[in-house]
């Protein structure tokens, strides 16, 4: 049987033996091509040159594309052969060979190397294409009946604007047993018994926007077989879901679901391929475009997934094993796994959340219906409020019997688009939210002082409150934003988070949640009015959580120290990239080139932590920004700084412009440990790490941890690693002596049920249940093939709750007894398919009870065999 990735590899190294180039398959992503979405073809990515505006640097390529076409997605999952994703191979021409070389060698490719008999072979050209007709009927010797001639339709390929030509096909009769049955079904019909596999295409026109036809200077071959469906006829598989690589990715999906339901099954196969391979190719699942195509798919995915019983997220773990089966074709996937799981993942985790409380609307909706139409807007508001897309809720309603006005959701939504187009130009794009705010500063010339360098507390006057968006001169409890004239509250920045706390006096009390400065000096205090109300002219007492504010400031000295700390260790490359500073945690992104050794990260923490010990002094320091620079501060980032700037400098360690907050002496850390060093993009790491009672703590958490396998091994900490090594070891060995035995019990085994075998006209024959899984049931195997000599063996088990099948021939009865036909019939008894060689073959079953009447049946149908 011819692989996947072996019909691969054979496509390409042939057209290599005839002069081709091999060239990597292109992204999905159509480059420099705005008519097309996606690449649908191999040919896609050579357009200019089959236009001759671009020049070639070989004249004779071949390739497999990767290809996505979206035309058919309903389709995908209903039929056996409609799939969006799938790999195309191909050779091209571009004005170095015509007709007469891509025939022949395609008819080489097919009757000698694939070895398809030409009986069953059929071929199609365009209708007046006799030059095409000539090549096939006297140089390669195809029938002239078996040449037929099909209008536009069928055998003039186009794509749109671009390159284009009449094409001739080729079709495998694969017996009247696949198809309509009809008298007159011939290759021009449409259902499965004449199965087109290869076009090839005589490029020698282009298509313009108006549709019209301009021949092109230069002619060229483009020719295009489905991957997939050579696999499927090769493999003798009704569908392109069971050749081997669609097969492994489909019984995973099975292996995670708890009900039965082969069209979910197909969706979620092809889908989620195509969705791998997109985010491979960077795009990212959105409203618009390529996006949108994969954000269907992927929701598509999900409900199907729904459909099937599977619990939780699972399309990380599919795409991982769809990354591990398509790797031998696509490399890069293996290099990209990372960000093709988390794009994926990221959406599961947005839309499951979605999902749930959008169901149950549409249920309302459905159930509120009175004409069983789903109004347009109704189905709008689903889209934009719960994700849903049109064509999901169309088919979840298809499936209850309803039908959804998809004119009018059109409609709403461009009604949206106008609104959103028009408040943009209003307000300006995004300056929304700073309006208000740039308005309290310019109009009413409102600014507040931060006091919290050097107070935890203080007086304050409100100089505004704005409720929902808007300045009120006084309010009631309930969520509001107050403006103070001094507050010690530090705002949200530079990656330290804002405080937390109270503003109130006796009779008001108001609990602040989020500090910000939407626009330059201005504190706004968002939170709650819990008690009382505020009027603007109040006199207030503003009071920040100290131990929270204390929290932030030992992070936030720690970043300082971690920074020139990394600069020594790793060297004055490192620069800040990003931090942020939270009370029990902070973060410290910087540039570097590559991961950091177990080594240079402890180097680190010591280095943090001598720097502590020593308890060095922090200081802040008001100055001009060019004084700053020359005392050696480090400028972060390419912020514009005012012109007096901040320093906060620990005197021989380290100086850094910075408004945060800080610890007076390092010695308030405590201790510093890192709990994590990682790559959040190229060239640019983060590192986790705590401080203080939370460092202290994650120490503790780390040695209780180390205690406890400790004592599962029966060791001392000081120990455990060796006796860890020792217990593997051991564990390896007994799973050796294990399988040894069981070789050795299914020999024995083997030995009885060969000795009870029957006699059926002079042949040994075992029809027997067994307590087997399918490993040790092949053990088995190998044994009755050894004891018998020559006989016939079937064997059932029901272990694991299902039914497994084996059956065997040896080689002098496989004409009489072909063991893969005979597994089928008998698998069918118990709810299962299959099939395999004629000497041996495995089936399965979901009805373990029907095994000893499915062992029956095939012993019955063994005798049949033998005596007929
Ligand atoms: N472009 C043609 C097709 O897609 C042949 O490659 O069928």
């Amino acid at each position: 049987m011819f692989t996947v990735d072996q019909l691969r590899q054979m496509f390409l190294e042939f057209f290599q033996e005839k002069g081709h180039k091999i060239l990597p398959s292109a992204s999905l992503i159509p480059k420099g091509d705005p008519t097309l979405l996606l690449t649908g073809a191999g040919m896609v990515p050579f357009k200019p040159y089959f236009l001759g505006k671009k020049v070639p640097e070989h004249r004779m390529v071949t390739t497999c594309q990767r290809c996505l076409r979206t035309a058919d997605l309903d389709q995908v999952g209903v039929t056996a052969r409609h799939g969006t994703f799938f790999e195309m191979l191909g050779n091209f021409s571009f004005g170095a060979y015509f007709k007469k070389e891509a025939i022949a060698w395609a008819w080489e490719f097919v009757t000698e190397r694939l070895e398809i008999p030409r009986e069953k072979l059929w071929i199609t050209i365009y209708l007046d294409d006799d030059e095409a007709f000539e090549i096939w009927n006297r140089e390669i010797g195809v029938p002239e009946d078996r040449i037929v001639r099909l209008g536009k339709e069928d055998n003039f390929w186009e794509i749109g604007v671009g390159p284009c030509g009449p094409c001739s096909e080729i079709h495998i009769d694969r017996g009247p047993g696949h198809g309509c049955g009809r008298e007159d079904c011939s290759v021009a019909c449409d259902c499965d018994r004449f199965l087109e596999f290869w076009n090839l295409v005589f490029i020698q026109f282009f298509q313009d926007e108006e549709g019209n036809y301009h021949p092109l200077a230069q002619k060229g071959i483009d020719t295009g077989m489905g991957l997939e469906r050579i696999a499927a006829i090769m493999q003798g598989k009704e569908s392109i879901f069971e050749i081997d690589n669609m097969r492994e990715i489909a019984s995973f999906v099975e292996g995670l679901a708890s009900k039965e339901n082969p069209v979910s099954v197909r969706v979620i196969t092809d889908h989620m391929r195509a969705a791998t391979f997109l985010a491979s190719d960077g795009v990212i699942p959105s409203n618009e475009g390529r996006g949108y195509v994969m954000r269907r798919l992927i929701r598509r995915s999900i409900r199907h997934g729904k459909l099937l019983g599977i619990e939780g997220l699972f399309l990380g773990k599919l795409a991982e094993k769809i990354i591990h089966v398509m790797a031998t074709g696509y490399s890069e996937l293996l290099t990209r796994q990372d960000k093709i799981v988390s794009v994926l993942v990221q959406e599961e985790e947005r839309f499951a959340a979605t999902l749930a409380t959008g169901l149950e609307r549409l249920e309302e909706l459905m159930a509120a219906c009175q004409n069983k139409e789903i109004s347009g807007e109704d189905a709008f508001k689903l889209y934009d409020t719960y994700g849903f897309p049109l064509e999901l809720t169309s088919e979840i309603a298809k499936e209850r019997g309803y039908t959804v006005d998809e004119a009018g959701f059109a409609q709403a939504m461009e009604e949206q688009r106008q609104r959103a187009r028009s408040a943009r130009t209003k307000t300006g794009y995004l300056d929304n939210e700073a309006g208000i705010y740039a308005e309290l500063v310019n109009q009413n010339g409102i600014t507040s002082k931060f006091t919290g360098y050097e107070n935890a507390k203080g007086k304050g006057r409100v100089l505004a409150i704005i409720k929902d968006g808007e300045a009120v001169e006084e309010a009631g409890p309930g969520e509001l934003e107050l403006i103070l004239d001094e507050t010690p509250f530090y705002a949200e920045s530079g990656g330290q988070v804002a405080d937390q706390g109270t503003i109130g006096n006796g009779q008001i009390r108001f609990q602040v949640k989020a500090v910000r400065s939407p626009v330059e000096n201005l504190i706004v205090h968002r939170g709650v009015l819990e008690e009382g109300i505020v009027t603007v002219g109040d006199e207030l007492v503003a009071e920040i959580d100290t131990a929270r504010r204390s929290a932030n400031c030992r992070n936030h000295t720690a970043t300082h120290l971690l920074h020139a700390a990394l600069r020594k260790v790793l060297g004055e490359h490192v620069e800040q990239a990003g931090s942020l500073v939270a009370p029990d945690y902070l973060r410290f992104d910087f540039k570097h080139f590559k991961a950091m050794t177990q080594e240079e990260i402890e180097q680190v923490e010591r280095k943090v932590n001598d720097l502590i010990s020593e308890n060095h002094p922090v200081q802040a320091e008001e100055m001009s920004h060019d004084e700053a620079l020359d005392s050696g501060a480090v400028a972060l980032f390419t912020e514009k700084y005012g012109d007096v700037v901040r320093v906060v400098s620990i005197p021989g360690v380290s100086a850094e412009l910075c408004g945060g907050t800080h610890a007076e002496h390092t010695g308030q850390l405590g201790f510093f440990k890192i709990t994590s060093e990682s790559s959040i993009a190229a060239g640019v790491r983060r590192i986790e790490a705590v401080t203080g009672k939370a460092a202290t703590l994650k120490v503790q958490e780390e040695a209780r941890l180390l205690r406890e396998m400790a004592q599962k091994l029966n060791a001392s900490p000081q120990d455990a690693l060796e006796k860890l090594a020792q217990v593997l070891e051991r564990e390896q060995e007994l799973a050796r002596k294990l399988e040894t035995l069981e070789a050795r019990l299914m020999a024995q085994k083997a030995k009885q049920l060969a000795a009870e075998a029957e006699d059926i006209q002079g042949v040994k024959v075992v029809a027997a249940e067994v307590d087997s899984d399918a490993a040790a049931m092949k053990l088995l195997a190998d044994g009755l093939r050894e004891e018998l000599g020559s006989g016939i063996a079937l064997l059932g088990s029901r272990k694991g709750g299902k039914a497994i099948f084996l059956a065997l021939a040896t080689a002098d009865l496989v004409e009489r007894v072909h063991a893969g036909k005979l597994i089928k019939q008998v698998a069918a008894v118990a709810g299962g398919g299959g099939g395999g060689r004629p000497d041996l073959a495995q089936a399965g079953g979901k009805n373990p009870e029907k095994v000893p009447e499915a062992l029956e049946k095939g012993r019955e149908e063994i005798e049949k065999l033998l005596r007929g």
